[in-house]
């Protein structure tokens, strides 16, 4: 099967599974990561069809939906690859992307081992930060019940990935434990660049937030 018609049906069943689902997941979220995906695959020379695959099965099987087990997105994602008919050797490919794209805490090293993996890993993480990355951390947050900020309650810098991912603190918390981490740990130069900028919208929306907090209004 040519990867062109596996991406075609991959994309057909993605949408369907992850249309209008409202924690962050949802299908426009793989669809702007794979957009990002394949335009700094195509800045870093990676191959441009394995990173669009990659990217539209990164989040089939997310840990947080699955017992925060890492194992599972890898071995479903290779098999959707192999479902539509695509060899062994690109399902491995695809698993071994999935299998590297998580933030698994501040203190866990994420390295990838391959440029279509880094593709895929950075546009993920570009999608957690900025104004899109600010809407996604308060709706997951939300869907899980958390306050915004609770004063005093500081963030923790997570040494492995099960602290991490069974923390349940205050969304504030969280862009102190992943989102304005992100920015040192990209992979490519052009993911580097927009993290960026960003990074910087990040920071002054958590300056405006305390500010308001607090009651300055700001005149
Ligand atoms: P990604 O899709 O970037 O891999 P995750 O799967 O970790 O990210 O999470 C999906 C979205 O929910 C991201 O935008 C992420 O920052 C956000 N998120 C994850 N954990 C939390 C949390 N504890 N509080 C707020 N937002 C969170
Ligand atoms: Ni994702």
């Amino acid at each position: 099967m040519n990867i062109q018609d596996i991406i075609t049906a991959v994309e057909a069943e993605m949408k369907a599974q992850f249309e209008g689902e409202g924690s962050g997941h949802d299908w426009e979220h793989i669809a702007r990561v794979r957009r990002n995906a394949v335009m700094l695959a195509e800045t870093e020379g990676a191959d441009v069809d394995v990173a669009a695959l990659g990217a539209l099965l990164h989040d089939i099987a997310d840990h947080k939906f699955h017992n925060h087990s890492l194992e599972e997105g890898p071995v479903q994602a290779a098999g959707a690859v192999r479902r539509h008919g695509g060899d062994e050797s690109l399902a491995q490919r695809i698993a071994g992307i999935v299998a590297e794209v998580s933030y698994k805490g501040a203190g866990v090293a994420t390295p990838v081992s391959s440029l279509e993996a880094a593709a895929v890993q950075d546009a993920d993480r570009l999608d957690a930060m900025g104004a899109i990355g600010i809407a996604r951390a308060f709706a997951y947050g939300g869907s899980k019940g958390r306050p915004l900020y609770v004063p005093g309650n500081g963030p923790n810098l997570h040494a492995d990935f099960d602290s991490y991912a069974r923390d349940e603190g205050a969304t504030v918390n969280h862009f102190y434990e992943k989102l304005l981490l992100l920015k040192d740990r990209m992979h490519t130069n052009s993911g580097r660049k927009l993290a960026e900028e960003r990074h910087r919208f990040m920071e002054l929306y958590l300056k405006l937030f305390f500010a308001e907090w607090e009651g300055n209004t700001g005149d």
